[in-house]
């Protein structure tokens, strides 16, 4: 793996202090005004490129569905590629004594290439062992390493590069100390005893966070999917890697690879969404405070903005979305076509108040202008004549749920027992 240079671990340091609120929670110099949003106008998800009018769920699925796929892979997240045919798996540890006897543990290493010495990820999973047939489950990346998300002494510590959140890991690799850190954003028992499994990656495993030019994590496999416009992201891999964590299900009892949701906190909110839309296999899809390039519009250049996001984190979009930096407009998608492309699979989208960097009020317009395509499909999602919902008051439809939590960026318990209430109906 490359290592960062001073400056991009500068940077990402800077920026992570940001993210966590410790510097700035919104940015100066970005619009936090809604009076101030632009005049804007959205493509409109149910018109094609050639002027035909969707009128039907078959003019949907056969042509202005795959028109979409292909508009976001070229000009926001970049292409991906297919399953790799070598790709091997092997589930190196399992117990069935985990969570005090209620769970399985299962860690699952995956061999991208099918060469232990080559690009893997780890999968950790618990799966409730009060279950009757393959249990329904949620995946999620995360940031910090399987090892933070629970403090299991048999989780295996991570050893890769870590993005360094200003907590307890040094030198950007991870120590024992880092065990459990990130819990309060994976309530697992409670996932589990609710009955679903519960998976997560770290997202470093797929792809380390930092611009080096797509040269380490699974970028090094496919160099021939750079130095074009619409090249292989960093958001692409992640959310390639969901995919190859589903092709992995597919193959285990335990999991029902049919009822498994996909969630994502943030940047990784971005990827659940991608992820959602561009493999139809996932049940359903979570995007909590996803903001730019995740779930809010574009076109509205609240809080964070195309440009700053391109500029901050340019690995994260394909070279094409730059030319829409100050210029939202000549982008012929903007995210509720994302969400549109998630139906009539369910999606629930979540804010926080106290998240205006990420629009709050801009992903609530993307899931209800999304919910046309619901319509079309049969599905009901947000009423066009429906108001933004006041903090903490879900509006939930049977197909497309949403709220504004108080409180900052961040993913919470709160969040996720809304999340397992929808899925219950839908997913379970
Ligand atoms: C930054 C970035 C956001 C992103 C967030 C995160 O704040 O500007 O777009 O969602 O990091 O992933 O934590």
């Amino acid at each position: 793996m490359t290592r960062p240079t001073a400056t991009t671990i500068a940077w990402t340091l800077a920026l992570t202090a940001m993210m966590t609120g410790t510097l700035l929670a919104q940015p100066k110099g970005y619009n936090y005004d809604e009076d101030k949003v632009p005049q804007y106008t959205l493509p409109d998800a149910l018109t094609c490129e050639d002027g035909t009018k969707v009128t039907t769920p078959e003019l949907w699925t056969g042509k202005r569905r795959p028109e979409l796929v292909k508009l976001f892979e070229e000009n926001v997240y970049g292409v991906m590629p297919p399953a790799p045919i070598g790709m091997t798996w092997r589930v190196y540890e399992q117990s069935d004594q985990a969570l005090g006897g209620k769970a399985t543990r299962k860690q699952i290493a995956v061999y991208f290439t099918g060469y232990d010495a080559g690009p893997r990820m780890t999968i950790l999973v618990y799966i409730p062992n009060k279950r009757t047939g393959p249990a329904p489950a949620f995946i999620g990346l995360n940031f910090q390493g399987n090892h933070a998300v629970i403090n299991d002494p048999a989780v295996t510590l991570n050893t890769g590069w870590m993005h360094n959140r200003g907590d307890t890991v040094k030198d950007n690799r991870a120590t024992e100390a880092a065990r459990g850190v990130a819990s309060s954003r994976w309530p697992i028992e409670m996932i589990v005893d609710r009955g679903y499994a519960i998976a997560t990656i770290y997202y470093g495993d797929i792809d380390p966070d930092f611009d080096d030019g797509f040269h380490n994590g699974i970028h090094a496999k496919y160099p021939q999917l750079q130095g074009r416009d619409d090249n292989f992201t960093s958001i692409g891999a992640w959310s390639w890697g969901l995919s190859r964590a589903l092709d992995v299900f597919e193959q285990d009892d335990d999991i029902d690879a049919k009822r498994v949701a996909v969630i994502g906190h943030s940047r990784l909110g971005k990827t659940s969404l991608w992820a959602g839309a561009s493999d139809e296999r996932f049940a359903m899809v979570v995007s909590n405070c996803s903001g730019c390039g995740g779930a809010a519009l574009s076109r509205r250049a609240f809080g964070e903005t195309v440009k700053r996001i391109n500029t901050s984190f340019p690995h994260w979009f394909c070279a094409n979305f730059k030319k829409y930096n100050d210029n939202e407009g000549a982008c012929p998608v903007d995210q509720h076509e994302l969400i549109a492309l998630i139906a009539p699979r369910p999606v629930y989208v979540a804010s926080a108040e106290g998240d205006q960097w990420a629009d709050p009020h801009g992903e609530f317009l993307s899931a209800q202008i999304a919910s046309r395509v619901y319509d079309l499909l049969g599905k009901q999602g947000i009423a066009a004549d429906a108001s933004w919902p006041k903090v903490d008051q879900p509006l939930v439809t049977p197909s497309v749920g949403y709220h504004m939590r108080t409180g900052k960026h961040d993913l919470t318990e709160y969040d996720w027992k809304q999340y397992l209430d929808f899925a219950d109906k839908r997913v379970k």
